[in-house]
């Protein structure tokens, strides 16, 4: 019934009477959702929209980057990129329960954003805040009908009470394969358009434990390999996402020449899916398998085994926080 064209027409007139002559914020992250979002926003505003990247540490390597050069280079839009490490390692200090670190991450979010409103003030009132919040991110953190809260979404379940930006969601009745089709039709590059999903509270939900800056790094040298090899067979269209999770408050015993080494295992969770709300295990290959875990154990010294997670969706989720 709805062509990918009425759809962007239909929201470009909506963002229009909901912003008016106002200016908007847009949380980039640099996955598919926020980028759709902020170039629907983008043509229906122009440069009243600021884009922010925020750098919370919880990234994958080469992610910042990434954003800095692709995203500006492809739409244009101005963007200010704030460096929060230390507040989001400051706040979630100890915290080993999932739901607590999303809400956490979700609020500390928020404050960055503010921070960026009052920095921008001298070129207007940015009072609307863009989101790419999807259909199932709705549904999962419970705000569906009738739906339980499976886990709270960092931009939705972990939103603080005393939110003052007005939101701004175009793609909230949507599904990723629409997402991805609205992207094209508004000109982004398959290169953005078709990257994996990657939530929000990013490698800060891939540690099973507290976060800490020694852990991150551990996870972010592990992943960055198996993301490597995966890139490498041609299997980045078939999959859906790959998660490497640390186990960080679990040590094994291994053997690596003559001695005994006492480090973590992390787990491969390669999964398919059509749109995040069930999924199945990926059958990945073999040889790919052993590559991943030949060089994750041997370049990653605290890592001593790889595990792989053969669950589908339900009834194990996507990530395992
Ligand atoms: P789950 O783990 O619920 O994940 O099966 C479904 C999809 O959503 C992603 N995900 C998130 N994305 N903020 C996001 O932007 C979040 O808080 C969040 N939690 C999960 C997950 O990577 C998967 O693609």
């Amino acid at each position: 019934r709805w062509t990918i064209a009425s759809i962007v027409d239909e929201q470009v007139t909506r963002i229009r009477e909901q912003i008016g002559d106002g200016r908007a914020i847009c949380g980039l992250s640099g996955g598919v959702d926020s980028a759709v979002a902020a170039a629907l926003v983008q043509r229906a505003i122009g440069d009243r929209l600021t884009c922010v990247f925020v750098d919370h540490g919880l990234l994958r390597a080469g992610e910042r980057g990434q954003v800095e050069r692709d995203y500006v280079s492809a739409t244009g839009v101005n963007l200010v990129t704030i460096d929060a490490r230390e507040r989001f390692m400051t706040a979630l200090e100890g915290v080993t329960d999932p739901e607590q670190k999303r809400k956490i991450i979700g609020r500390e979010f928020i404050r960055v954003f503010e921070q960026a409103e009052r920095d921008l003030k001298a070129e207007g009132d940015y009072r609307f805040l863009v989101q790419g919040t999807l259909y199932p991110d709705v549904v999962e953190s419970g705000g569906g009908t009738g739906a339980a809260n499976i886990k709270s979404h960092h931009n939705v379940g972990g939103l603080p009470d005393d939110l003052r930006f007005e939101l701004v969601e175009p793609l909230r009745e949507l599904f990723k394969d629409e997402v991805r089709r609205v992207g094209l039709e508004l000109g982004l590059p398959e290169t953005i358009v078709h990257r994996q999903p990657f939530p929000g509270p990013g490698l800060g939900i891939r540690i099973i434990g507290a976060v800490t800056a020694e852990r991150l790094s551990i996870l972010r040298a592990a992943d960055s390999i198996a993301r490597e090899e995966l890139t490498a067979a041609g299997l980045d269209r078939d999959i859906w996402q790959c998660p490497v999770v640390l186990l960080a408050d679990v040590h094994s015993v291994g053997v690596q020449g003559d001695f005994r080494t006492y480090g973590h295992p992390v787990v491969l969770r390669p999964v398919s899916s059509e749109d995040a709300m069930t999924a199945d295990w990926t059958r990945l290959p073999y040889d790919v398998l052993e590559r991943i875990s030949t060089r994750i154990t041997n370049e990653v010294a605290e890592v001593n085994r790889v595990v792989l997670d053969v669950t589908s969706k339900p009834p194990g989720t996507i990530e395992w926080e």
